[in-house]
Order: structure tokens, then C-alpha cells, then sequence
């Protein structure tokens, strides 16, 4: 199998180390590379995923590059197509992800100014939270074009409310389809139109205020992980949400996606970075695809649209 590209994961804490596992282990990639400013900490995971080749059965090989703030070490990242960015603090009980916000937008803006010097040409994936913020801010620190920049949460969203659906239900996670669009927070727009199991509307299967239920429990899905975990939150389906988009750029793939992208004109929103469904391929978001949504999904879309953008403005000047 031919190998090709080289993918970087910015940060080694559980959601960058799991994603960069599971991209080695597509055996898809020539190189994937870990980095953080932990010394060592990069380097020890990259040593322990190389060592997991031989069992796994992948050729892969995985770096590890500790880094400093003064952007040394970065010279290591030179020639990545993707970078994907988990720099930043995690959630702790209780908090939001808005509580990250001063905090990580210094991390993510500095990660940024050091990816765009040595990966010029990388298209950016961002997981940092709050999501939908933190993708607006390493935009225009960026100074990319909006289509190579775009964030990871309608797929993990989406993963969480389909998996809540078929446990309910008691059908294989594969038979459910789910979509959720807005923010990844609290103006997450669920689209009950777009969400089906075994090919019948999910509004015929559960009555209306079951579905309701396993919305809230989406809503809230990364804040039950941290209540539970107490320290640090969710990686496996973040994880694997963020490896897929990577994959789909990495491919060329044209799938659409629920991610984070620049909408412009569609749904009448503007001007703001927002959870839609987006075609994926080698450039980043190839575009924005528009649905047929109800009145009411549609306004609760524009509603949040509105919240995110005004959060956006502020985080551009931290
Ligand atoms: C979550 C974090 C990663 O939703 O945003 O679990």
C-alpha cells in the first residue's frame, strides 16, 4: 500500500495522543507527527506508538517533537498537509467550555503563528475549545483562506446523539442516522428532519419528548464525560471524529461532514464560523452544503448563528 503525506497533531495531552494514534493506524500516512511543550511527553508517546507497529501491523511512522513557545521544535512539522490543533486546557467538573476561552485563545493563537511559519500550506483542523471560537480565531491568525481552516465537533455531536438513539432503541449504531448543526455548546441545533433509524423518521419511532431527551444528553454529552472523569475530558469519539476529517482531506474524499466552517450566504448566514455540513477534500471545506430544514430548525440555526458570532468578535481580540 502507498503510503503519502504527513499529518501533525499540535498537542500530546489524551484527545491529540488518541487522535494520532488512530491516524498512524489508518497506515495511511508516511508520517504522523506528535508535538508539546511537555519535554519528552511527545517523544515517549511517539516511541510507544512505534513500538505498537508490530502488533498492529502498520508502517506508519509516528514522531514525537517537544516544542517551546519561541515556536522551537516546529522546524519537525515542515511539510505537513493537516495539522491538527488540540493545544489548550480540557474542562474541569463544572466549568463550560467558555470557561477556556481567555486562556486557550493565547495557546491556539501561538500554536497558529507557529504552524502557519513551517506548514505553510496545511489545511487546519481545530479542536481547542470553545470549538467554534477557537476555529474563528486560529483563522485569522492564520491569515488562511476560510476553506483551509475549519473545527471538529458536528461529527462527534452528531457520533454522541446517534449512539444515545440506537442504545435507546436497541439497534446497531450503524442503522441511526443523526445530525446536529450550530455550536458545540449550548446553542447546538439538533435536526430531528435530518435523523433516522433503520430508514424511519426518529419522529415516528420516539415520541417527541424522548427525542427531547437524548438532545439534552447531546447537549450536555462532553460535560457528563468530564463530571464523570473528574480530571480532563472526553478523547475516544473526539478523537475519532477529528482522525475522519483528516482522513477525508487526506483523501480527497468529497464526503460531506458535520464540522465547523466559515459559512457565508448560506441559510442567510453570514460571516460566521458555524457547525453545517461541509463536502471535504484535499483544500479543506470544498463547500458548504445546504439542507432543507424545518422553520423552526432553521431558526434555531439562525439563532445560534447569531450567539456564535457575537463570541467570535470578542475572542479576536485576545
Ligand atoms: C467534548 C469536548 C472535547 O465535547 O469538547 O467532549
Amino acid at each position: 500500500m502507498a503510503r503519502t503525506g504527513k499529518v501533525t497533531v499540535v498537542g500530546a495531552g489524551f484527545y491529540g495522543s488518541t487522535t494520532a494514534q488512530r491516524l498512524a493506524e489508518y497506515d495511511l500516512f508516511d508520517e504522523v507527527v506528535l508535538t508539546d511543550i511537555i519535554e519528552g511527553r511527545p517523544e515517549g508517546l511517539a516511541l510507544d506508538m512505534n513500538q505498537s507497529r508490530p502488533v498492529e501491523g502498520f508502517e506508519t511512522k509516528v514522531t514525537g517533537q517537544t516544542t517551546g513557545p519561541g515556536g522551537e521544535g516546529y522546524e519537525a512539522i515542515a511539510g505537513s498537509g493537516i495539522v491538527i490543533i488540540t493545544a489548550g486546557l480540557a474542562r474541569k467538573p463544572g466549568m463550560s467550555r467558555m470557561d477556556l476561552i481567555e486562556v486557550n485563545a493565547k495557546i491556539v493563537r501561538n500554536v497558529t503563528e507557529n504552524v502557519v511559519k513551517h506548514a505553510p500550506e496545511a489545511v487546519l483542523i481545530v479542536v481547542s475549545n470553545p470549538l467554534d471560537e477557537m476555529t474563528a480565531l486560529t483563522a485569522k491568525a492564520s491569515g488562511f483562506g476560510p476553506q483551509r481552516v475549519m473545527g471538529q465537533a458536528g461529527m462527534l455531536d452528531t457520533a454522541r446523539f446517534s449512539y444515545f438513539v440506537a442504545e435507546r432503541l436497541g439497534v446497531p449504531v450503524s442503522s441511526v442516522r443523526t445530525l446536529t448543526l450550530g455550536s458545540h455548546g449550548d446553542t447546538m441545533v439538533p435536526v430531528p428532519s435530518a435523523c433516522s433509524a433503520d430508514g424511519k423518521p426518529l419522529a415516528d419511532l420516539l415520541p417527541a419528548a424522548e427525542i427531547n431527551a437524548l438532545v439534552e444528553r447531546t447537549r450536555g454529552g462532553g460535560g457528563e464525560i468530564v463530571g464523570l472523569l473528574k480530571t480532563g475530558s472526553a478523547y475516544y469519539a473526539p478523537s475519532a471524529a477529528a482522525a475522519r476529517m483528516a482522513r477525508a482531506v487526506a483523501e480527497d474524499a468529497g464526503t460531506v461532514l458535520p464540522v465547523c466552517a466559515w459559512v457565508d450566504g448560506q441559510y442567510g448566514i453570514s460571516g460566521v464560523y458555524l457547525g453545517v455540513e461541509a463536502e471535504i477534500g484535499a483544500a479543506g471545506v470544498r463547500r458548504v452544503v445546504e439542507r432543507d430544514l424545518t422553520d423552526s430548525e432553521l431558526a434555531a440555526l439562525r439563532e445560534a448563528a447569531g450567539a456564535v458570532r457575537a463570541k467570535q468578535a470578542d475572542v479576536a481580540g485576545l
